[in-house]
């Protein structure tokens, strides 16, 4: 079995539904065939006919950007793993840094979500990553450790891990453009692929797609996916720009 490598893009809370039908259509005539599997993230609007849009096209997913951690009830305003299942979702995104800051999730209720959305036959894509002043005080491997072990180790059995998709986004290059460099990047994600080796075994971590994000873009997607421990990327803001997304597919080869 070979690694993974994907391209997702969140587009947080952007695009209007004509202009995200638009987008979508732009990208998936845009892109080439490839191995790299291609994830859209759109807001839940979108979820429907973004799957309807790219049902059959091989290597073409849709992912959602959170979901609630019950099954079912009286959650106003919320939406739960089963019926993001029923709209074609495939991924979800848990765990971003929005989420943490603004929303004020912890470690367990990311837990919690983790759990329902592999309950649902979904694969979380699980984003973690330390602030600046974590990483200047390079204190950025024992955030992320306690990221991944909280929400994740003492969360998800051996049998699970081969559906999570891990995503090191450092808070400080979100949406700043600074970017981590490409000795940062792989020096982070070989340390999380050793996290993962130690808790779920060697050929579990050689398996496991750990993905880049924070100011991706076609000028420095290349040199990012080309570090070996680098899978791909999780892309923001060049996900709403169609050629922009489409170039970063491309980054490869
Ligand atoms: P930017 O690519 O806009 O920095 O956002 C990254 C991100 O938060 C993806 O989840």
């Amino acid at each position: 079995m070979k690694r993974i490598r994907m391209v997702a893009g969140n587009w947080k809370m952007n695009m209007t539904y004509e202009m995200g039908r638009d987008l979508v259509m732009q990208v998936r005539d845009g892109l080439a065939p490839s191995e790299v599997k291609v994830v859209f993230c759109p807001p839940y609007i979108h979820l429907k006919p973004t799957s309807i849009s790219l049902h059959d096209v091989l290597n073409l997913h849709v992912g959602a950007q959170n979901c609630h951690e019950s099954e079912k009830g009286a959650f106003t305003g919320e939406i739960s793993a089963s019926m993001l299942k029923s709209v074609g979702c495939e991924y979800v995104i848990l765990g971003h840094s929005e989420r943490r800051e603004i929303y004020k999730e912890s470690h367990k209720l990311i837990g919690e979500k983790v759990k329902a959305v592999l309950a649902n036959g979904m694969k979380p894509i699980f984003c973690f990553g330390e602030k600046l002043d974590s990483r200047e005080a390079k204190k950025q491997n024992d955030v992320v450790k306690k990221q991944l072990k909280e929400s994740l180790f003492d969360v998800i059995e051996k049998e699970d891990i081969a559906n999570v998709v891990l995503a090191y986004e450092p808070v400080w290059a979100i949406g700043t453009g600074k970017t981590a460099s490409p000795k940062q990047a792989q020096e982070m994600h070989e340390f999380i692929r050793s996290l993962v080796a130690k808790k779920y075994g060697k050929e579990a971590a050689n398996l496991t797609t750990i993905l880049y994000g924070g100011s991706v873009k076609p000028a420095n997607a290349k040199e990012l996916f080309g570090q070996p421990d680098v899978d791909g990327g999780l892309i923001g803001g060049a996900s709403l720009k169609a050629n922009d997304f489409v170039e970063i597919t491309k980054a490869f080869f």
